[in-house]
């Protein structure tokens, strides 16, 4: 304590500290950055504002910049998606999901994504996703097989953590990648690696953001791809859900219990 939740946001700057030359007051900026995002005014280290482009409005960067940016670096750094890549994607009708449906879509992927419910396949299909399984019915792995027609996916991007793991990893073909960037479900217990030998001497990693974006030059990269493919319209923010900041229990029980999509933010 004191603790403030939130790690992303936009708004307006009021105040800038002594040796901050690159912004001023009145620059429209967001962010992804330590806690403190759920705050109507905060104090942000200048390195990690990144100025607004005119045609991103504070509702679509507040709902990308977190999610936005992973995509980047899940798509373009950690496996590099293009034309014919085959991937899948957990929880596709997610705040995460739907954006790496249509970027990867735009970039020629199949995209294969699991989903909670029939309305969550709908909604993934809308937004890029080529084929939807309803893991809560369905045996995934079987599908994917089924769609593959047995030659399995390039990479499979798994933030659901313990309850779709190790089957994650029966969904990648031989010498593909396994990409863990979350827990939604539970983290994924302690296990033997020589799993992955077992099953095609698969790479393995569990990447964050927080690295891919260390360097202030690589948080300017990833944040103008993202800013480009949105203002380009390849790539629409869904922001599905916009709850008051006062209404902050309300956003985080409809999270937890798995009726959001697409993006929620909060508006002090
Ligand atoms: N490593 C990184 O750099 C990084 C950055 C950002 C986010 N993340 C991670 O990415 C994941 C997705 O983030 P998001 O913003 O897209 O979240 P989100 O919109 O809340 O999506 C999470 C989805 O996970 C599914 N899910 C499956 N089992 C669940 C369970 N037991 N409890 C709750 N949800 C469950 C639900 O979709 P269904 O109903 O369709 O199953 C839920 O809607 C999170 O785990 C987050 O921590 C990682």
């Amino acid at each position: 304590m004191p603790f403030v939740v939130g790690n992303e946001g936009a708004g307006d700057v009021t105040a800038v500290g002594p040796g901050v030359t690159d912004i001023k007051v009145g620059d429209r900026v967001a962010y992804v950055a330590a806690l403190g995002g759920y705050s109507a005014e905060r104090l942000l280290p200048a390195d990690r504002a990144v100025k607004l482009p005119e045609k991103i409005s504070y509702e679509q960067a507040a709902g990308m910049m977190l999610k936005g940016m992973t995509v980047q670096y899940l798509i373009r750094r950690t496996f590099k998606v293009e034309k014919g890549t085959t991937l899948l994607m957990h929880a596709a009708a997610g705040g995460v999901g739907l954006i790496l449906c249509q970027w990867a879509n735009a970039l020629g992927a199949t995209v294969i994504g699991t989903v909670g419910s029939k309305e969550k396949a709908e909604l993934a299909k809308k937004n890029g996703c080529h084929h939807t399984i309803l893991y809560r019915d369905e045996d995934f792995v079987a599908k994917v097989k089924e769609i593959t027609g047995g030659k399995l996916c390039d990479v499979v991007y798994d933030a659901i953590g313990k309850t779709t793991f190790p089957a994650s990893l029966d969904c990648i073909r031989p010498l593909g990648m396994f990409v863990s960037f979350g827990a939604a479900s539970g983290p994924i217990e302690a296990f033997n690696i020589g799993i992955l030998q077992q099953k095609g001497s698969l790479f393995a990693t569990r990447p964050t953001l927080n690295t891919y974006t260390a360097k202030r030059e690589d948080l300017m990269m990833t944040a103008k791809d993202l800013f480009d493919i949105v203002a380009s319209g390849k790539v629409k923010i869904p922001v599905n859900q916009t709850y008051a900041l006062k209404d902050a229990v309300k956003a985080h029980r409809e999270l937890e219990g798995r009726e959001t999509t697409g993006s929620s933010i909060l508006v002090p």
